[in-house]
């Protein structure tokens, strides 16, 4: 179905289904006794939605395709790097370890997890004392991913406080009524998000942030020139998912219009912004880099994080 201004979803449907894709994909690499990640919640909570070919992707029957983007090892390594990048950006950027292992005094103490979907960073990383971790998402994403988890008893690793909202609507409100205190330095995480944003609430969404972020906070998301990308990349990715077995159309979920650059618009915030090409953070984590036309069309992607001057 396509998009419309207030649609909603839970984790089934619509665009709350590519939150329990990517948290299949977390499943598969935190398999085995070398996994890649440890993201020991990803699993249960794919098999909690219950869509059939997501649980089947966890089980280990995959479709037979000759497509090398979607071959179980590129897409677990395209996972791998995406959560290691998001994973370091809070433990570095929220709490720099010392040599003695502390957290140094200076570290970042308030998180907001934009379009946290199945995400489980609140329960997993290491967060230190006193931080609050904030997740946003549509109300029905956020009910059944604490549920979930409670009932798998997992426990919070940081003061976790959910906003159940749309993110096209006034968050920054609720957010601030949740406790969020606008004079702490803050990471924000945007991961998975901007391609279901249309093109204005994508600024919104920036313009939001920056209003509520003192300086020396920090937010990251991942980037891709979009000016480089063909005008049918999203039905050339739908049909590479639906190869690998997903039934998600994300040509109907993604907004394809032209969109200000991630990056020029955060600059022009005053933010620094620096790019890590997806080259540099395959290789960095041990893999061959990926095959560029493969995976974004032969457009320059890697992962943006950003500083507030
Ligand atoms: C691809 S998933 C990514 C989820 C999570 N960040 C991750 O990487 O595992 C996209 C997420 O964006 C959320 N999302 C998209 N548009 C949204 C909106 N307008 N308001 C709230 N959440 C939204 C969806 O509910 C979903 O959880």
């Amino acid at each position: 179905m396509a998009r419309t201004d207030g649609d909603t979803w839970d984790l089934a449907s619509s665009v709350g289904a590519t939150a329990t894709a990517v948290a299949a994909l977390r499943a598969m690499a935190s398999q085995g006794p070398d996994a890649a990640l440890d993201d020991p919640w990803a699993d249960p909570l794919v098999r909690a939605v219950g869509i059939e070919s997501f649980v089947k992707l966890v089980d280990g029957e995959r479709s037979e395709t000759t497509d090398s983007l979607v071959t179980p090892q590129s897409m677990t390594e395209q996972m791998v790097v995406r959560t290691r990048f998001f994973d370091d950006f809070f433990t570095t950027g929220v709490a720099p370890p010392t040599t003695s292992g502390q957290a140094t005094a200076s570290g970042v103490r308030q998180a907001v997890i934009l379009a946290s979907g199945l995400d489980t960073r609140a329960y997993r990383l290491p967060w230190p004392a006193g931080t609050v971790v904030y997740e946003i998402d549509q109300p029905d994403v956020i009910e059944f991913k604490t549920r979930t988890l409670e009932g798998l008893g997992a426990k919070p690793t940081g003061q976790r406080r959910t906003i159940a909202i749309d993110l096209r609507e006034d968050w920054p409100s609720a957010l601030i009524d949740a406790g969020f205190v606008t004079s702490l330095p803050t990471a924000w995480s945007a991961e998975g998000l901007l391609a279901y944003l249309p093109p204005e609430a994508q600024d919104r969404l920036f313009d939001s942030i920056t209003d509520l972020s003192a300086p020396g906070s920090r937010v990251a998301c991942e980037y891709v020139d979009m000016s480089g990308l063909p005008s049918d990349w999203a039905e050339q990715l739908t049909e590479r998912s639906q190869r690998m077995g997903a039934t998600v159309n994300l040509a109907e979920l993604i907004y394809t219009g032209e969109r200000n650059d991630a990056a020029d618009y955060l600059k022009a915030l005053g933010w620094q912004v620096g790019i890590l090409g997806a080259s540099e953070a395959h290789t960095s984590n041990g893999f061959e880099p990926p095959d560029d036309d493969m995976v974004a069309f032969g457009a320059n992607y890697g992962y943006l994080s950003a500083t507030l001057k």
